[in-house]
């Protein structure tokens, strides 16, 4: 009798070093769960190779499946519109997301995005670890339930502990807060304005952790 049923995992598909190059080199090829088959291309994360500050996001939305990048859509826009105001130049950032494949259902001739379920977030964290390591940020921000999830436990709820550090042994300081897309998703222009303050707050207390914490050359050298 077989004890538990395997469970699928990028695991299998890391490839031998570790860099960034060689990582996105390996994770386009990636079939550690079932959602390479119905996306464009796998959305690895970008930015500079030791970025003081990494955001982690769900997954690629439509125009990161085309575009083969992160954020890059209407989410994307508003986060570069938020940490500008909150004093993060995108530029200096690593982005990424907890799932490297746009997940969806068809709406008429649309893709509407679907939330991941656990075990495809679980079966691509490995990707995550591993940027982690290559980038060895200062700060880690999540962007939403998803992400927070993935890298805290599945239980944790972004409504209750947004905008607070969060030591994870083994892991850089964690700042949690909500996904962008929940800001475009408000009903009204004022609920909009009020996220969208709460949010930038939320990325001002991530940059003045990051200002506390010793400058990215005495560690990255
Ligand atoms: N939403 C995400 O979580 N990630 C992206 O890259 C785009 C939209
Ligand atoms: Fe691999 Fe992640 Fe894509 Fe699943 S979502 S196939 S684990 S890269």
């Amino acid at each position: 009798m077989r004890l538990k049923t395997p469970t699928t995992s990028a695991l299998n598909f890391l490839p031998e070093q570790h860099d960034l190059g060689s990582l996105r080199a390996a994770a386009k090829d990636c079939r550690g769960c079932d959602l390479y088959l119905n996306a464009t291309q796998t959305v690895f994360g970008e930015g500079p190779r030791l970025s003081r500050i990494l955001f982690v996001g769900e997954q690629p939305g439509d125009q990161e499946d085309i575009a083969g990048k992160p954020f890059v859509g209407p989410a994307g826009r508003l986060l570069d519109a938020c940490m500008e105001e909150a004093g993060i130049d995108r530029r200096t950032a690593y982005v990424t997301n907890a799932v490297k494949h746009f997940k969806w259902e068809p709406r008429g001739k649309r893709r509407i995005h679907k939330k991941p379920r656990m075990n495809e977030v679980t079966a691509c964290r490995p990707w995550l670890d591993a940027e982690i390591k290559a980038v060895r940020p200062k700060l880690i921000v999540c962007l939403g339930a998803t992400a927070a999830q993935s890298l805290l436990d599945s239980s944790f709820r972004v409504t209750q502990k947004r905008g607070q550090l969060i030591h994870l042994a083994g892991y850089p300081l964690i700042l949690a807060t909500v996904h962008p897309s929940s800001i475009l998703r408000a009903q009204s222009e004022e609920d909009r304005e009020r996220e969208k303050m709460h949010f930038v707050a939320d990325l001002m207390t991530a940059a003045k952790a990051l200002s506390q914490s010793s400058p990215a050359s005495e560690e990255h050298g």
